[in-house]
């Protein structure tokens, strides 16, 4: 077990819920909503500065697994934000909890047959870590959104870069506050240089080599090979 893992754990062990709650099981098992839905659930994780793209990637990939007959939900970081976790700010603190939330709001979905795609910025990589140790291997996909920040400061669709820059919001991620892009994402998309289809087709291909759902005509075979998307990887890292 490495460090972080261990330190991941732990912070599951203090927060050990009370022992006289005792775990009810379902009568329905998740493999069993799994068969009938012809296909596996598991949790689609985007994250990226704001504006990078994640909730127009997420709900376009969303859509083409919907079409071909995929049980989907999209949880949105705005949307989230107006309910669930209407109570939290963007302190570090309260980023971790809404992370928290969410990530325990996808594991249910989950649980429930359901491929669940979020589009959060997830700033901190402790945080993603956390979601990940939450589920079993290969449930959590981390798909990067690589747009740079002048990319998104350009793009600023909400408008809320220019009133970054001039200290009308506190605490944003690319100008006052920091931004942990993933190290070793399970796929890495270039939505800072390439089209919304061709980032979907990416993110769906890579879904149905690895299995997750079912290979579906065009859409898989306009997606890049595996062989591309190391090379993209590469010429995006350096
Ligand atoms: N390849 C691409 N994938 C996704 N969006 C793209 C792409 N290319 C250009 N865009 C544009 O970038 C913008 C991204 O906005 P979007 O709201 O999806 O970002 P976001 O990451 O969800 O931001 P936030 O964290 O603020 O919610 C949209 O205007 C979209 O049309
Ligand atoms: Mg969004």
């Amino acid at each position: 077990m490495t460090r972080r893992d261990s330190i991941i754990l732990n912070h599951f062990k203090e927060q050990t819920v009370n022992t006289d709650i005792v775990w009810h099981q379902s009568a329905v098992a998740r493999q069993q909503r799994e068969r009938q839905n012809r296909h596996r659930s598991f949790i689609l994780w985007f994250t990226g500065l704001s504006g990078a793209g994640k909730s127009t990637l997420a709900n376009r990939v969303e859509e083409l697994l919907f079409q071909n007959g995929c049980r989907t939900y999209v949880l949105d970081g705005d949307n989230v934000r107006h309910g669930l976790c209407r109570d939290l700010g963007f302190s570090p603190d309260e980023r971790r909890e809404n992370i928290r939330r969410v990530g325990e709001t996808a594991k249910l979905f989950m649980d429930a047959g359901v491929i669940v795609l979020t589009a959060f910025i997830s700033p901190f990589s402790e945080d993603r870590d956390m979601v990940r140790a939450l589920v079993e291997s290969g449930d959590f996909i981390e798909v990067y959104c690589n747009t740079p920040l002048h990319v998104c400061e350009r793009r600023d669709t909400k408008g809320l870069y220019r009133r970054a820059r001039r200290g009308e919001i506190a605490d944003f991620t690319g100008i006052s506050s920091p931004y942990q892009a993933p190290l070793s994402p399970d796929l890495e998309v270039p939505t800072g240089r390439r089209g919304l289809e061709e980032c979907a087709a990416m993110v769906v291909g890579f879904l149905a080599e690895r299995g997750k759902v079912p290979a579906f005509g065009g859409l898989a075979a306009n997606a890049v090979s595996v062989g591309d998307r190391q090379s993209n990887h590469a010429e995006m890292s350096s």
